[in-house]
């Protein structure tokens, strides 16, 4: 790597707390952040799919640490951020990138219970992550937050209430930490993939969705995980991105330009 792109991309000293680490996009950012020098501290729900993550990240080379996490719950999320300074005493980036997803066929037929299991994670739990993790980062000089949105942050999709609720919800936070806290020198912007078939999400693919997903996807196929990872290397860096915050970047293979 050049000095130059090593100066302007390279995360070298730093640590990333990736939240959904575990995950299928969580991990393809997990090994973008290990690959350009970071410290990575993949935090998930379970000891085994931290573990296998963290193996992954040091077969690549990278500098891996783990930590269990719940964001539903501040005491679990305060924990995480003690364990992630273990490495370098203070943490420089987050990504949230946990999330579930519920699909109804109708509005009338989404249980309530599934709308608050819905919001609590992806809402709630990005909530609190930015309010913990930035106290932080103002505390500590400054840092960036990556918080996952998705094309339903922009548009309605039909049939998840609930997950397209708390997307666009999440949209409207990340810009609101943006504005208030830019004086803090904490930066926040907001990835929205397209479609990458994963665990969330692998479950509400039906044919019908698959053929209006492919229609409504102007480059005609799904995303491959690997390829949020120049977006996301971009809007956490230090300096290509030190004055890019309340930004909002697609990485949809078109769908958030397509009126179909
Ligand atoms: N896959 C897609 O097509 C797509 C598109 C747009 C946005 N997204 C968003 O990207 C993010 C990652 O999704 P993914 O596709 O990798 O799904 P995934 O299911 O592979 O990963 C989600 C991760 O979140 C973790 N998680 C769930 N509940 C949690 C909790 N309470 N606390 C901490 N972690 C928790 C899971 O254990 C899992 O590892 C989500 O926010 C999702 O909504 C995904």
């Amino acid at each position: 790597m050049s000095e130059y792109i090593q100066n302007m991309f390279g995360y070298d000293g730093q640590t990333v707390v990736v939240i959904g680490g575990a995950g299928e996009l969580g991990g393809a950012l997990c090994r973008a952040f290990a690959q350009a020098g970071a410290n990575v501290v993949v935090a998930d729900v379970t000891e085994a799919g931290c573990q296998k993550r963290v193996a992954e990240l040091e077969s690549l080379g990278g500098k891996a640490f783990w930590t269990l996490i719940d964001v539903t719950k501040r005491e679990s999320i305060v924990n995480a951020l003690d364990e992630a300074k273990k490495p370098t005493g203070k943490v420089d980036v987050l990504v949230n990138a946990a999330g579930v997803n519920f699909a109804s066929q109708t509005f009338l037929e989404h249980p309530e219970e599934k709308w608050d299991f819905v919001i609590n994670i992806n809402l709630k739990g990005t909530f609190l992550s930015c309010q913990v993790f930035g106290e932080h980062m103002a505390e500590n000089g400054g840092g960036a937050i990556l918080n996952f949105g998705s094309v339903t942050s922009l548009l309605p999709l039909s049939k998840v209430f609930g997950y397209s609720a708390s997307k666009a919800a999440v949209l409207n936070l990340s810009r609101n930490i943006a504005q208030d806290m830019a004086l803090k020198n904490v930066r926040c912007n907001t990835i929205c993939p397209g479609f990458f078939p994963a665990e969330q999400n692998r479950k509400i693919l039906d044919p019908e969705r698959v053929d209006n997903i492919m229609r409504g996807t102007p480059m005609r196929r799904y995303g491959n995980p690997d390829e949020l990872a120049g977006a996301t290397l971009l809007l956490c860096s230090r300096n290509a991105a030190g004055f890019i915050t309340g930004a909002v970047l697609s990485v949809d293979g078109g769908f958030a330009a397509n009126w179909f």
